[in-house]
């Protein structure tokens, strides 16, 4: 039944997009199938309850002196810029299974304990479950606050009387305003409940925590079309098979995006790894073929990570390339140089590339490893164990400079290395005590120098 003076009109789930009419495929984000009729009231969204605002004068606007605080733990201080700014709305997105929910339970558990009730709204699973898990993760729960609810009506209510010091909402899917015509998790209801909590922590100066689930399905709303609406998102990712997670911050209205925090999931939850260029590199075997050691740069963090490579004679049809963590196109340029500037022969080879640990590297510094742990696997040579190696391949085979390499080194030299293979171009700093210095200006001479002598064909 719709509302007097409702009207229909048809809303991409994947974006968002408005149209007048049903379309197959969506003009702004490409994707097929995701209108879905909905019917709007004539004033859908909510309007702000606050008095007028008169303009202020710039010199007169007081500096919110109650500012950040900070998390008792380290890693996601460091992706939230050093803490929690009050009456900020932060979305946390991933996959489902990733462990979002973990993840904010601790945090919530810790927050509890150092500033006072936390309010943890699950619209996604019981109490009992969410005890459960508590007692896994060893969480007794003194002013942790669980709420099994999923109208936004009645959480906003209960939460009023709180006064807590934090709110979490799991998930953004799961909660509904019961005045909307349109299922929960459809766009209009994620985009509309996200836009009432952001307005309810400002008015209450409560940090609140979202959580969204990414899924490919259009049937339900992908946070993408939240990430205008909120103050900070991160993103929490992982490869199904390895324990390490990245919580990751893409969008930061107070402090600078790209910082990662790296977790690892166990038993007793996430734990914090506070040394992950080791972690990552743990399981190496020492002088292995097709294995390569990469300074990387997340964010301001240098993090040291190896790259795999196998190549394998292609038994039957075109050579295939797989990758896990590197980007396929730059594997497609990497290949084209070793083949036609260095010689070798590529073509009838099926290449896999892979980051240990279940690391995404989207730097063209990690091409010269990269390069190496092919041109190891291929010649079955091993890579010097002592070598780390970063650099930027051109077309043409030259190494083309690097950002930040003295940060990049100094992790190599932390970590243990002996000799960092870098760009002569960019070669123009100091190194650290420990570690040499090998600038190379192609690729040529970075196989040469890289890969254990002796023993190369
Ligand atoms: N008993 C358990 N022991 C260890 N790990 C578990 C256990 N139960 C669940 N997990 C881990 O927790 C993950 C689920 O995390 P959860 O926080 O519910 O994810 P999300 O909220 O992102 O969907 C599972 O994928 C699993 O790896
Ligand atoms: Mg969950
Ligand atoms: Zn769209």
């Amino acid at each position: 039944m719709s509302k007097p003076g409702a009207k229909t009109i048809f809303v991409c789930q994947q974006c968002g997009k408005e149209e007048l009419k049903w379309l197959g495929r969506c003009p702004n984000c490409e994707e097929w199938n995701s209108f879905v009729e909905t019917t709007v009231a004539p004033t859908t969204s909510f309007k702000s309850t606050s008095p007028v605002n008169p303009p202020q004068e710039l010199s007169q606007v007081a500096i919110e002196a109650a500012g950040r605080f900070s998390l008792p733990m380290t890693e996601f201080n460091r992706v939230l810029g050093g803490g929690l700014v009050p009456a900020s709305l932060i979305l946390i997105s991933g996959d489902p299974g990733i462990g979002k929910s973990t993840l904010l339970l601790q945090v919530s558990a810790l927050v509890a304990q150092a500033r006072g009730k936390v309010v943890y709204v699950s619209g996604e699973e019981t109490l009992h479950q969410i005890k459960l898990r508590a007692e896994r993760l060893g969480i007794k729960g003194e002013n942790l606050y669980l709420l099994a609810e999923t109208d936004l009506e009645i959480i906003l209510s209960q939460i009023e009387g709180l006064s807590p010091s934090l709110v979490v909402i799991d998930s953004i899917q799961a909660v509904y305003l019961p005045e909307l015509d349109t299922a929960p998790g459809s766009i209009t209801q994620v985009r509309e409940c996200t836009m009432r909590l952001m307005h309810w922590a400002k008015l209450s100066a409560v940090p609140l925590f979202i959580v969204g689930h990414v899924t490919k399905d259009g049937a339900i709303a992908g946070p993408r079309v939240l990430e205008h609406i909120v103050d900070a998102v991160l993103y929490f990712e992982g490869e199904p098979f390895s324990a390490y997670r990245l919580l990751r911050c893409v969008k930061n209205r107070f402090g600078s995006t790209n910082e990662i925090g790296v977790f690892e999931m166990k038993e007793q939850g996430l734990v914090e790894v506070d040394n992950p260029s080791k972690a990552f590199l743990s399981q190496r075997l020492g002088e292995a073929v097709g294995s390569a050691v990469v300074p990387v740069l997340e964010g301001s963090r240098p993090l040291l990570v190896e790259i795999q490579a196998l190549t394998n004679p292609t038994s039957f049809g075109l050579p295939r390339r797989t990758v896990n963590g590197v980007d396929f196109n730059r594997l497609l340029l990497i290949t084209a140089v070793l083949t036609k500037r260095i010689g070798l022969k590529l073509g009838n080879q099926d290449i896999m590339v892979n980051v240990a640990g279940g690391l995404k590297i989207g730097e063209p510094a990690a091409d010269l490893g990269i390069s190496l742990a092919i041109a190891s696997s291929f010649r079955d040579v091993a890579v010097d164990p002592e070598l780390a190696a970063v650099g930027e391949i051109g077309l043409s085979g030259e190494l083309r400079a690097v950002s930040q390499l003295d940060r990049r080194v100094n992790e190599a030299a932390r970590l243990g290395f002996k000799r960092c293979l870098v760009p002569k171009i960019s070669a123009k700093i100091s190194a650290p005590r420990g570690i040499d210095l090998i600038p190379v200006s192609t690729l040529r001479e970075a196989i040469g120098v890289g890969l254990v002598r002796g023993k190369a064909s």
